[in-house]
């Protein structure tokens, strides 16, 4: 379809949704089905919450009464059976089942608001939906004066598409305190998402307390600090002080674990093995099949992989033919089961490069007596007897879809990166099917994270703009993002849980950039995974999530404005001139350009068509405005960077 049909399309569904004043309302993510109604509903001075005596329910109403008391200076009471209660939430002694164990209806009318729902989750879910239909000074910490409290009226009926609705946060290539963690899982808990998955262990740092394995998170958890561009970083030397780093003791775990909990996330461990190792080979060197040969301990940031041969340059895999690979596992896993109530373990499996295999007596040997032809095959016996570690734990499998190279156990399930990158189908994908879809074709539960959609550590904008990293992936593609491949038949669909965004942060060095790089891009994986598909308008997420930054202004949360950034498309005129395109990813914005240097206002030129560049000049300056309001950043363009662009 082309845009202009979808625009047209677009409109339509969100008329005959949302009616008139659909402006006003603002939900994300998107409701399965809103109906504004004539009137507002006005919190009046004392309030009476009627809520069901449930203790999943505690952090929820505490919640609740602390934004309806703090910011608007009202009296809230609680209580399980009112005469006339203002808000009253209810849970379902029949099912309803068009809402599962997540949906709830909401009413809002000029006298009372109800919320009603299976399970308490749906309960949660339904006050998260009530909270942004009051003014954005709900978010405020503090009170808030002249401030009219009053919500539309409307009835919402809402469920998610999707149960597993995820995001990655690595906590190990920079460790992310349990504070830090527990505000993430705030931020992500408001938009419906439910999953958060915590790599715990990789290069750079192991992050949790093995108490059978203490030198893990004695030697593990530390490097030299280093800030600059991570990856070109000296290699630390053995008498730098290694005191950047940290871990979460068991106790901490439990907290978050409980934290998570009462916000109706999961938390998903992840250990990556056997690759990604070096942080447990610093601590234990006999793990590795080179037995720490050039162990240059926990990585700080150095390069130990050649990505463009993939060959690696330090050994940070662990040794398939080695029995005490396995005794360690049982250890970690034996701990790691025992401190996460959730169902899966993941077990990472990426990027395991074979180089030191290749050059292993041990592993020669191993691939001899179990008939293994392929170092991929190595892996894959090491991904069985993993397997079968994790499964006498009682949890389930999953790892990143390389695992599938090897040959996986039938109830594996499988986390799918790698997809067909910039148009080109990524090693190990199978023709035009990434990961995910061989995967589900195979039976194997799934979770989609494709590189191309949801990798929240991509830039977010021109490069010249953000913190670098090797690839980019702007809003508006991660929004188009749609977790069910169309290849998949009904019966293979089933397979796909979900989906999630995967923040690495090999160049987040700070909570404030992890809260940049997450927001808003998880607004659009939390839209991919709670709505339905067919409602999704470019256009109107746009409105909602800036109504959303709103709020985070005032809670004072950190987001990108990286989508008011134009992208610049260079090319070359027959006769040699640059020309420079400049195109908006957010619709009916101005972009006002100079070429003398100076800091260009809507006074300046206006981008109508790509542009010349006049002889002497060096740099161009664009930015964006909504009407006469800047709203995009002041963007200085060298041109000799555009030049080197031109293919
Ligand atoms: C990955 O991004 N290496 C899973």
């Amino acid at each position: 379809m082309n845009r202009a049909i979808v625009f047209i399309f677009g409109i339509f569904i969100s008329t005959i949704t949302w009616g008139q004043n659909k402006s006003e309302i603002a939900i994300v993510p998107q409701p399965v089905k809103v109906t504004q109604k004539a009137g507002y509903f006005t919190l009046p001075q004392n309030i009476t919450i009627q809520a069901p005596s449930v203790p999943e329910l505690e952090q929820t109403l505490a919640v609740l009464q602390k934004k309806l008391s703090l910011p608007t200076g009202k009296k809230i009471t609680v209580s399980t059976l009112a005469p006339a209660p203002v808000i009253k939430l209810e849970l379902n002694k029949t099912s309803d089942t068009m809402l599962g164990n997540e949906g709830y209806r909401l009413l809002v009318t000029p006298k009372n608001i109800i919320i009603t729902a299976n399970k308490p989750a749906g309960i949660f879910y339904g006050v998260q939906t009530l909270q942004q239909l009051f003014p954005k000074e709900i978010e405020s910490n503090e009170k808030v004066s002249g401030v009219s409290w009053k919500a539309p009226c409307v009835e919402i009926t809402d469920y998610p598409r999707f149960g597993w609705r995820g995001l990655m946060f690595d906590v190990a290539r920079h460790f992310f305190t349990k504070e830090e963690v527990k505000a993430y899982i705030d931020q992500m808990a408001k938009y419906k998402l439910n999953l958060l998955h915590l790599h715990l262990a990789d290069d750079e740092g192991w992050r949790i307390e093995i108490r059978s394995l203490p030198r893990l998170t004695e030697i593990g958890a530390w490097r030299p600090y280093r800030v600059g561009q991570f990856g070109t970083f000296p290699v630390p030397t053995p008498d730098e002080p290694k005191d950047y780093g940290g871990f979460y003791t068991h106790e901490d775990i439990r907290e978050l674990v409980q934290y998570a909990r009462d916000r109706f996330v999961n938390i998903m461990p992840e250990v990556d093995v056997p690759g990604h190792s070096l942080a447990a080979i610093a601590a234990y060197p006999e793990l590795s099949c080179s037995g720490g040969v050039g162990n240059i301990g926990v990585s700080a940031g150095e390069p130990i992989k050649d990505w463009s041969t993939h060959t690696a340059i330090y050994d940070d895999n662990l040794c398939p033919s080695n029995e005490k690979v396995y005794e360690f596992l049982d250890k970690v896993m034996t701990e790691i089961a025992s401190l996460f109530p959730f169902e899966y373990i993941h077990v990472g499996g990426d990027e395991t490069f074979k180089t030191f295999w290749k050059s292993s007596d041990a592993i020669t040997q191993l691939m001899k007596r179990e008939n293994l032809k392929t170092y991929e095959e190595v892996q894959g016996y090491f991904e069985r007897r993993l397997e079968k570690i994790v499964e006498a734990k009682g949890k389930k499998f999953i790892g990143w879809d390389e695992i599938l190279e090897g040959g996986i156990g039938p109830t594996a399930a499988v986390m799918s990166w790698r997809g067909s990158r910039d148009g080109v189908v990524s090693e190990g994908a199978t023709a035009n099917l990434n990961g995910g879809e061989v995967a589900a074709k195979a039976g194997h539960y799934v979770v989609m994270s494709p590189t191309e959609y949801a990798y929240l550590d991509y830039m977010q904008s021109d490069r010249i703009m953000e913190p670098h990293v090797y690839a980019s992936l702007r809003l508006s593609k991660t929004y188009s993002f749609n977790p069910m491949p169309a290849s998949l038949t009904k019966e293979e669909q089933k397979f796909v849980l979900g989906a999630q965004g995967n923040l690495w942060t090999e160049q987040v060095f700070t909570f404030r950039q992890a809260e940049y790089m997450t927001w808003p891009r998880a607004f659009a994986i939390a839209e991919n995974t709670w709505s339905p598909n067919e409602n999704k308008n470019w256009d109107d997420f746009v409105r909602r999530i800036e109504a959303q930054f709103e709020r985070f202004d005032v809670e004072e949360v950190k987001y990108a404005p990286s989508m008011y950034d134009p992208e610049f498309i260079v090319s070359k005129t027959s006769d040699g001139e640059l020309k420079i395109g400049l195109k908006n990813e957010v619709n009916g914005l101005d972009i006002y350009y100079s070429f003398d240097n100076s800091y260009p206002d809507r006074f300046y030129p206006k981008y109508e068509q790509p542009l010349s560049v006049p002889k002497f000049a060096t740099q161009l300056k664009v930015i964006t405005y909504r009407g006469k309001k800047p709203i995009g950043r002041m963007i200085s363009m060298p041109i000799s960077e555009l030049k080197s662009r031109v293919k």
